[in-house]
């Protein structure tokens, strides 16, 4: 009998599907648009669900998984899906780099993309065809537990860095076996939370969700990225799962997305149990179906609630059909049914954790840190002829690896098979990376000096209503002064003590927002306690997401943050103390100075009663795009050159490195609209350059902003740009006195 023409790869992807469509039973076709947790094992998923799809597959799960699926009656592959956010997260061995706020804190385009590009050879040497990354949610309130998880607050920033991310991850397509699906994922206002509370109903108008939180997406979805994710949030009475609106008019409509789309997890039951819009999986099944939804993410009771949709008349086969062939496209197209990409031992032997990819996390952990004050006591002097220094280091993230890494890693919880993390030897604390990187004769002490706080069964039960284990919750810890007294002591007489304070995994991540930013437990007293010794602080804030410092943190000599660096971190925070590295990052959102000032993003729109509160400015503690170098940097002479016959706006700025180091700048470019027709923020970053200046050095920079750039919304919804005059501010942060500015007219 001659072989179905579905596994005739010389066909068309369209008439593979088809062909293959045409011969499923419905069961089939629901279990295709399936995708479940391996958690409990998967030969029960494939022969019971027929599942499409399985995601948080440990390695030996994959081996199980595969004789499953040779066993099956069409032998159809499976798309293996997991949340590889920062390097392939779950993976032993492999290179983990900062978090997507950490690599947001570079602001860099091509190092984002490499990064990306090394993840996917990791991921796709493991069996894994799809990360669940990146994320495009805008940051909003800090309080938000996914805060790491973004590229921070500023759309174009989003855009700029998701877009290189996508391009990565993807490569040069997916014939390529180093490519992964990518996912653009909270689709679409999930950010827009209520108090910090995940998940919780966005309080979104379809203007505000055109304005600000879309157009990354769409850059996106217009620039090939094949899969998006939803988020878990109702917008305006909607339940995002069921939104027509966003996903077919916008998304498939407007922007032409032909791509695949996934739910996120057990949206369908939430449709059911909290949301209560329908009374049973079939209709809510239907509902989801009908709304454009092709893949079902943990929602076991989809398998019977579409089959009673469709034996009900709510379903119609046809639009099943549409989902399974989305899903299929993605298959037939990464060719798995040629090449099912199953593990490969020689090739993770080769490629895990390769030297290559060893050298890129540490550029980028180095990248990644901001340097927020230093009142010149770093870098510290290592030279020739300098005395030889005791450098006491404290504080509970100064040793401890595996919260180094911080959410989607190791020991974070989504993961059972690496109960112990991330190998600790290929993690460098900041301990360990001043004790290798001091010069000879130095001393390096180290005294934890506080606790954060350990963690407890919420008194609200076990599990959700969905069976997610709750995550345990944070008791804070008492100030231990026997801790402290013994970290005091290690600091008197050292010539420099290194605090490193911030956050831990219980504090991070999905379910886990704060109600404070402070500093927890012991810490905010060990810091109010050293900064009464005679010896200078350097404070480290290793810490997921801004936090709100004591004022003691006002007597530190220097404060950096390290926003979960990777696992090179603790090398690039004594490297950058000790001056072999130029600090570079740039704050990728606004850190705040009370918690009570939430939200702080920079681009908020203007209002009549100033800038304060009665009892505090509302002015952040450092201002989005904000960071030193261990040098200055004037800038001058902004001006407009001559219109080119292209729609863009050229200008050139002067910049002079007036110190004695190297600098790596990142300028960049606002745009004020001076009259609009609908309100709208101040200025808005769109657009920025990174100027590397040797000490000295002066060099004119030309800068391109592109007209597209300086639209608004309007009242009605619709982008356009607005003809009159503009401003073009330009300048190392998003404070305006930091900014030069040049006019000029949109006739
Ligand atoms: C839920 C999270 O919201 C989403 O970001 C993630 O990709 C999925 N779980 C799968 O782990």
């Amino acid at each position: 009998m001659d072989a179905p023409a579905y596994l005739d790869s010389s066909l068309t992807t369209a008439d593979r599907v088809a062909d293959l469509v045409s011969r499923m039973t419905l069961p089939e076709k629901v279990g295709q648009m399936m995708q479940l947790n391996s958690k409990d094992g998967v030969t029960g998923l494939i022969e019971d669900f027929h599942v499409g799809s399985i995601l948080h597959t440990s390695p030996a799960a994959m081996v199980e998984a595969d004789t499953a699926v040779r066993g099956s009656r069409l032998r159809i592959p499976l798309l293996v899906g997991e949340d590889c956010i920062h390097g392939h997260s779950f993976f032993e061995g492999a290179e983990i780099y900062p978090t997507q706020l950490g690599l947001a804190a570079t602001w860099d385009r091509d190092l984002v993309q490499r990064i990306a590009r090394a993840t996917a050879v990791e991921v796709s040497a493991t069996g894994i065809h799809w990360t669940f990354s990146p994320v495009l949610c805008i940051t909003r309130d800090l309080r938000w537990g996914r805060v790491s998880e973004t590229f921070g607050e500023d759309p174009y920033l989003i855009g700029e860095l998701a877009s290189a991310m996508v391009a990565g991850y993807q490569g040069d397509g997916l014939d390529d076996p180093t490519a992964i699906l990518a996912t653009a994922k909270h689709f679409a206002g999930y950010s827009e939370t209520q108090g910090g509370r995940d998940a919780s109903e966005a309080d979104l108008s379809r203007r505000k969700l055109r304005s600000w939180f879309l157009p990354p997406f769409e850059r996106v979805a217009r620039e090939g990225c094949r899969t998006f994710m939803l988020g878990y949030q109702g917008i305006d009475g909607t339940p995002i799962t069921v939104n027509d609106w966003l996903l077919n008019d916008v998304l498939r409509g407007e922007w032409g997305y032909a791509g695949t789309l996934i739910t996120d997890w057990d949206n369908v039951g939430n449709l059911v149990r909290e949301q209560r819009m329908f009374p049973d999986y079939a209709t809510a099944a239907a509902a989801a179906v009908n709304a454009g939804n092709d893949m079902i993410m943990a929602t076991p009771a989809f398998f019977d609630g579409a089959q009673e949709a469709v034996a009900r008349g709510l379903l119609p086969e046809e639009r099943i059909d549409e989902a399974v062939g989305r899903i299929l496209t993605l298959k037939f197209d990464l060719g798995l049914f040629e090449n099912p990409r199953l593990p490969d031992a020689d090739r993770q032997r080769e490629v895990i954790g390769q030297d290559a990819h060893r050298a890129l996390g540490l550029e980028a952990s180095r990248r990644s840190l901001v340097l927020l004050e230093n009142d010149g006591l770093l870098p510290l002097d290592t030279g020739e002829g300098a005395p030889p220094r005791r450098i006491a280091v404290v504080g509970p993230n100064a040793h401890d690896a595996q919260t180094q890494l911080g959410d989607w890693a190791g020991s974070s919880g989504q993961a059972d098979w690496l109960p112990h993390g991330q190998p600790r030897d290929m993690i460098l604390t900041t301990v360990d990376g001043l004790r290798e990187q001091v010069p000879d004769g130095w001393e390096v002490t180290y005294e934890r000096g506080a606790e954060i706080g350990t963690t407890g069964p919420d008194p609200e039960g076990e599990t959700f209503a969905d069976g997610q284990p709750r995550p345990h919750i944070m008791n804070a810890a008492e100030p231990d002064a026997d801790q402290i007294a013994a970290a005091v002591a290690a600091s008197q007489g050292a010539d420099a003590v290194v605090a490193v304070l911030g956050d831990r995994i219980e504090l991070i991540g999905e379910g886990r927002s704060t109600a404070t930013l402070e500093l927890l437990g012991g810490q905010v007293a060990l810091l109010d306690a050293l900064v009464e010794t005679a010896t200078p602080v350097i404070l480290v804030v290793l810490a997921s997401k801004p936090h709100v410092l004591p004022p003691s943190a006002e007597r530190a000599s220097a404060i950096i943050w390290a926003a979960n660096p990777g696992m090179h971190g603790g090398q690039a925070i004594a490297e950058l103390i000790l001056g072999a590295i130029e600090p570079s990052g740039r704050l990728p959102l606004s850190w705040p100075r009370h918690v009570g000032q939430q939200p702080t993003y920079y681009n908020q729109i203007d209002a009549q009663h100033g800038h304060r509160y009665a009892d505090l400015t509302q002015e952040p503690r450092w201002v989005f795009g904000e960071g030193r170098s261990f040098t200055t940097v004037e800038y001058s002479d902004l001006q407009l050159l001559a219109p080119g016959d292209d729609d863009v706006v050229r200008a050139h700025v002067t910049l002079a490195n007036t110190g004695s180091r190297p600098a790596l700048e990142t300028v960049q470019v606002y745009v004020r609209d001076e009259v609009t027709s609908a309100t709208w923020a101040d200025r808005e970053l769109k657009a920025h350059r990174q100027v590397t200046l040797a000490p000295g050095e002066t060099r004119a920079v030309e800068l391109e902003l592109p007209l597209a750039a300086c639209s608004i919304v309007n009242a009605e919804g619709e982008r356009v740009i607005e003809p009159g005059t503009f401003t073009m501010l330009v300048g190392p942060s998003s404070r305006l006195r930091d900014l030069l500015s040049v006019r000029f007219r949109i006739g």
